[in-house]
């Protein structure tokens, strides 16, 4: 009888210890955010994940009164900063941009992979879309794309093209590029294709593939050359850059994204006040002028929130994962 009576004893303190904790989560999600919250950039500062992230960052920390800052965690193509993210306390206080190349081609590109994208990510919603173009330095001798592709063909051996890492959208993106083309050109790695636009404008690499937001002012001063865009339509903020469909190389199709990612297990009410702030600061005019001046492809609606994110992502791995297996690269 007194075995029974301990038992029962300690299962209800279990019990009331189990009911604490959960009432403790639920009152710091209600008081969630009470301090900053760290956004981790997997690239470096200037680039295009950044200047996403930094404009999102500035209209959600006014909806959630407490700042986002950023931190720009460079390595791997990325998987450095989203492997910090994977591994931060799920309490809403420590997320991640991730994008197409983080939370997608990752997963081919690295068999050994610290995390998956959806076994330790809660999502949190769909940012931007990023189309992506094919660019070269100013003086890269090729007046369209059908040029650009035949010079690379024939100079492939002395040709080098940037990229921010393996796994990234630049990286990842050249991938279909070269394979489209049939060449190898030199590989030249950065920690961002912030830095890396730095290089073409330059003249120390060739060409590279890359997105939008990183581009349109060069390209509108002419600082370097667009040969093409990977999108169905051209984009307005680039009247003048053909489809590559348009141009001759309809199999370079490409659009990359950027998201918000929290580490698994962030809970659900601290997860929907940062979807809810995210979609608030896509609706704000003033976001979306400078998103939308940069080329960005602003998600409505039905492409907003958790679950639509966790189903591009599912989509996004289904599509580059045979890409990637059939160019035979991996890490
Ligand atoms: C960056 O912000 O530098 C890019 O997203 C890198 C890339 O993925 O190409």
């Amino acid at each position: 009888m007194r075995i029974v009576t301990r038992l029962v004893t300690r299962l209800a303190g279990a019990i009331a210890g189990l009911a604490a904790l959960g009432a403790l989560a639920t009152a710091q999600a209600q008081n969630y955010p009470n301090r900053p919250i760290t956004l981790i950039v997997p690239f470096a500062a200037g680039g295009p994940t950044d200047i996403v992230a930094r404009i999102v960052a500035d209209h959600m920390s006014k909806t959630l009164g407490q700042q986002l800052v950023i931190e720009n965690v460079v390595g791997a193509g990325g998987t450095t900063g989203s492997t910090r993210a994977m591994r931060a306390a799920p309490d809403g206080y420590t997320i991640e941009m991730g994008h197409m190349g983080t939370h997608a081609a990752a997963v081919a590109l690295y068999p050994k992979l610290a995390y998956h994208p959806i076994k330790n990510f809660d999502p949190i919603g769909l940012a931007a879309g990023t189309p992506v173009l094919i660019v070269a330095k100013k003086d890269f001798p090729a007046k369209d794309l059908k040029e650009f592709a035949a010079y690379v063909k024939a100079n492939s051996d002395k040709m080098n093209a940037a990229h921010a890492g393996v796994g990234s959208v630049s990286f990842t993106s050249c991938l279909l590029l070269n394979s489209v083309l049939g060449v190898k050109p030199t590989a030249i790695p950065f920690q961002g294709t912030g830095p890396a636009l730095n290089a073409l404008l330059g003249g120390q690499v060739d060409f590279m593939c890359d997105q939008i937001v990183n581009l349109v002012p060069q390209i509108q001063s002419g600082n370097i050359k667009a040969y093409g865009i990977g999108t169905a339509e051209r984009n307005p903020s680039l009247p003048d850059v053909p489809t590559t469909k348009e141009a001759g190389l309809p199999e370079f199709e490409v659009s990359a994204w950027n998201a918000l990612f929290a580490p698994k297990g962030t809970p659900k009410e601290v997860l929907d006040k940062l979807s809810d702030a995210l979609s608030k600061a896509l609706d704000d005019e003033g976001v979306r002028k400078r998103l939308l001046d940069l080329g960005s492809d602003i998600p409505g609606p039905d492409r907003r929130g958790q679950a639509a994110l966790n189903k591009l992502v599912e989509s996004e791995i289904a599509r580059w994962t045979p890409v990637i297996q059939a160019s035979g690269v991996t890490q």
